[in-house]
């Protein structure tokens, strides 16, 4: 019967237009995929450097960077801007008028990115304001707002923000004075992903076999593309700050391909670039400390991974659909 047979097409074109996920994609063109993979550098690299200055990898090499530097005003994080600004120990402490100066530290590698990045590659920048009494006095440190301008004053092009709630444990952090209005103070709860592209949308030819086998499900694209994703922090044991995987693991799937190079410019303990490599991407990190460089260098060698390994990898991360 016709009409059945026209609505099972139409089911059928339904499928292909809103996937369930790349597994079966990759599964069933994997050998297609393998030979576009091989094609590409994969090889890991891991700088000891700073990354506000010039980094040796050429102009447009780059198609995404997921990072989170040092946060400005966060004590944490106090030592290392007073020692690099040559500020004496214990000035953010006293000084609040410093935060566009760090701020023009940090620029040197937001302008580092935009060299770096292809045209229509992208730049999420994870970062947290800061809240602290200063001299005796209790305010905010907007640091996200100071990274939008900056990046925006690179030329670069502001996408919508992603706004990273951490779930808490904590009794109410209420800070203030009882339930009397004016002096009270909101919570802080909230840490900002911002989003740039570099100039327009990223061409891609069409029928790329990477760019199919990198698509997500409806479910993740349902939970992915809305604002406010609400993610519980990574535990801190020993100092260090690090991403919960399922930062960059949405990131990296959102905005790049399979093949594609993910460069982290403040890689810390490497969160982005272990998930960069299980996603199939070439994983670049920078990082200063070289406590921290040598066992990222360990963990991934500069040599050419093995395709069947990654293909694997990458078939058990789509396996896990993610819900909300
Ligand atoms: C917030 S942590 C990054 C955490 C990382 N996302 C993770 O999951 O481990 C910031 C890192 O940037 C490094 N860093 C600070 N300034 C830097 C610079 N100018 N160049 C390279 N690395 C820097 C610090 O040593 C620290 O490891």
């Amino acid at each position: 019967m016709p009409a059945a047979r026209s609505s099972q097409g139409l089911a059928t074109s339904r499928a292909r237009h809103l996937p369930e996920g790349p597994g079966e994609l990759l599964r069933d063109r994997r050998e297609e995929v393998y030979a576009a993979l091989s094609e590409k550098n994969l090889v890991p690299r891991v700088l000891l450097q700073d990354s506000g200055t010039r980094v040796p990898l050429p102009d447009a090499s780059v198609q995404l960077v997921v990072t989170s530097p040092p946060y400005p005003y966060v004590e944490m994080w106090d030592g290392l801007f007073e020692a690099a600004l040559g500020m004496s120990p214990g000035t953010m402490s006293r000084d609040p008028s410093r935060l566009s100066e760090i701020h023009r530290h940090l620029a040197r590698t937001w302008r580092e990115c935009a060299r770096l990045l292809q045209p229509g590659g992208i730049l999420c920048v994870n970062i947290g304001d800061a809240t602290r009494s200063v001299a005796g006095e209790f305010r905010l440190f907007p640091n996200h707002a100071h990274v939008v301008q900056t990046c925006e004053e690179l030329g670069l092009v502001s996408l919508v923000p992603i706004l990273w709630k951490k779930p808490t444990n904590k009794p109410n952090s209420f800070l203030g004075s009882g339930f009397a209005p004016p002096n009270a103070y909101v919570t802080l709860d909230c840490e900002s992903i911002l989003v740039f592209r570099k100039g327009g949308r990223r061409t891609i030819p069409p029928h790329d076999v990477l760019r199919a086998a990198s698509q997500f499900s409806k479910v993740e694209r349902d939970t992915w593309f809305s604002q406010v994703w609400t993610v519980r922090a990574a535990r801190q044991d020993d100092g260090h700050a690090t991403f919960p995987e399922e930062i960059p693991r949405r990131l990296i799937r959102m905005f790049s391909l399979l093949g594609d190079t993910v460069l982290d410019p403040f890689a810390g303990t490497g969160s982005t670039l272990r998930v960069a490599r299980r996603l199939g991407r070439r994983p670049v990190g920078i990082e200063c400390d070289p406590a921290l460089v040598e066992p990222l260098r360990k963990e991934l060698p500069e040599r050419p991974p093995d395709l069947d390994e990654v293909l694997d990898a990458l078939l058990s991360q789509y396996a896990a659909v993610r819900g909300p």
